[in-house]
């Protein structure tokens, strides 16, 4: 079946893993030009001083910054990565930053155990963990009824919009093991939310999706 995710109907952890081992050390530097989507994400969040965050499929640790700044040294930060390299980056990034309140689970997320429920939670550029309809229900078992959640990442743009849609082959062919649901990779993660709203940019290449836990 080869790394093309176009072949595969679902995601697969195996060559996640192996996609994501490879880019570890240079991934922020590729991720640059997203960084303002990660803002705006963030910000969908509302993050309060005191409140527990889970940052799934959390990577180096490119938002605990951003989110540090909302919940406080009070509040917590649990970051969920299957990779270990990419969870390498991220345990150097909150030594180097001595932030005390952040911890990292080593899992899929399908079957990362949290005891407690979060306050909000953030999937930013993790489509293929937004692809599991059961491994999203037992994240959102873990978070308050109206916790706020946000999601941002690649999507296919309208089919007229040839350059957009390159660029999206592009990045999406070194970050998602499958093409699945990328037309709206919200969809499965809506059923669990009250006020969906979806913003797109970068010529709609790009989406971020924001709501609360159903009560
Ligand atoms: C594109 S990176 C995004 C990292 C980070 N959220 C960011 O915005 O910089 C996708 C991350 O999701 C992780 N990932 C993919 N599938 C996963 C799964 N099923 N469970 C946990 N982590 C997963 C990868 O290891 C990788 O670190």
């Amino acid at each position: 079946m080869g790394t093309w995710p176009g072949n595969r109907s679902k995601p697969d952890r195996s060559v996640s893993l192996e996609q994501y081992r490879l880019r570890a050390r240079i991934y922020d530097t590729e991720l640059a030009a997203f960084e303002p989507i990660r803002t705006a994400a963030v910000d969908k969040l509302d993050l309060q001083p005191g409140q527990w965050v889970l940052d799934v499929g959390c990577g180096t640790g490119l938002s605990f910054g951003l989110l540090e700044d909302g919940v406080g040294p009070r509040g917590r930060i649990t970051g969920i990565d299957q990779c270990p390299e990419m969870l390498a980056q991220a345990r150097e990034r909150v030594k180097e930053h001595h932030w005390r309140n952040v911890e990292l689970v080593e899992k899929p997320a399908a079957s990362a155990v949290v005891k407690g429920r979060a306050d909000a939670v953030l999937f930013h550029f993790t489509h293929d963990i937004l692809r599991d309809a059961g491994g999203i229900g037992r994240i959102v078992a873990h978070l308050k009824p109206g916790a706020r959640v946000a999601a941002a990442g690649l999507q296919w743009a309208p089919p007229w919009m040839l350059p957009t849609n390159a660029f999206v082959l592009l990045a999406a062919m070194h970050s998602v093991t499958s093409f699945e649901g990328l037309s709206s990779p919200w969809d499965l993660l809506a059923v669990h939310l009250d006020g969906l709203h979806v913003d797109t940019t970068m010529l709609g290449g790009v989406y971020v999706a924001s709501g609360r836990v159903k009560h």
